[in-house]
């Protein structure tokens, strides 16, 4: 069977960004039936439907490469108990047109790491609600990652604890086998 195209989105650009290391651990330990592609996302302006008619280059290269993929897989920080206005505005965009929606049909998997206890959890139950609008399948597990000890994820995404390697093993692994199922 050929791999799976999955597009991440990362929903921080900052330098030194946790769900950046997140990221990097999830592709590291997916199983080789997913084919990762990074979609970039922190160069989309904010959704306005004046551009509708000719819409920006960075919004039509985002809506392609969601569109090429099987699913979408989002690691995203948790900003004030809701998900970042980057990730709101690349989902509003690939939204609309009406009748052109790209994320109807896919899957979704998403996870987050803060440095708080409940890390993301909160803003990972607004992205499961606005995808759930969008005719997108969401894992039906929850995945918050509190980053609890600095060294946990590296930069290069090699993860230190065995228990979050595996929960994130086991997470990744679902997530493949729900778009699996769905494409066959
Ligand atoms: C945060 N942070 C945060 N953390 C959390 O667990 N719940 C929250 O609601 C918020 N809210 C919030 C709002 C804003 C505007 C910022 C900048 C930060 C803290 C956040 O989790 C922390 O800065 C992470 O390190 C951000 O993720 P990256 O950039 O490291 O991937």
């Amino acid at each position: 069977m050929s791999r799976m195209k999955i597009a991440m989105v990362v929903g921080s650009s900052r330098t030194g960004s946790l769900n950046e290391k997140l990221a990097r651990a999830v592709a590291a330990l997916a199983p080789d039936t997913l084919e990762f592609e990074r979609v970039r996302i922190d160069d989309i302006p904010h959704y306005n439907g004046e551009l509708e008619g000719a819409r920006p280059a960075e919004v039509t290269r985002f809506t392609d490469q969601i569109r090429a993929a099987q699913g979408v897989f989002f690691v995203t920080p948790e900003y004030n108990r809701s998900i970042p206005g980057m990730v709101k505005d690349a989902i509003d965009w690939g939204s609309k047109p009406m009748g052109q929606n790209v994320w109807a049909g896919k899957t979704a998997g998403m996870m987050g790491t803060s440095p708080g206890g409940i890390g993301t959890a909160v803003g990972q139950q607004h992205l499961r609600q606005v995808l759930s609008v969008l005719g997108v399948t969401v894992v039906p597990a929850e995945a918050y990652i509190a980053f609890s000890q600095p060294d946990l994820i590296s930069d290069s995404g090699e993860v230190s604890a065995d228990a979050t390697r595996t929960f994130i093993r086991a997470y990744v692994e679902r997530f493949a086998d729900l778009t699996r199922r769905l494409a066959s």
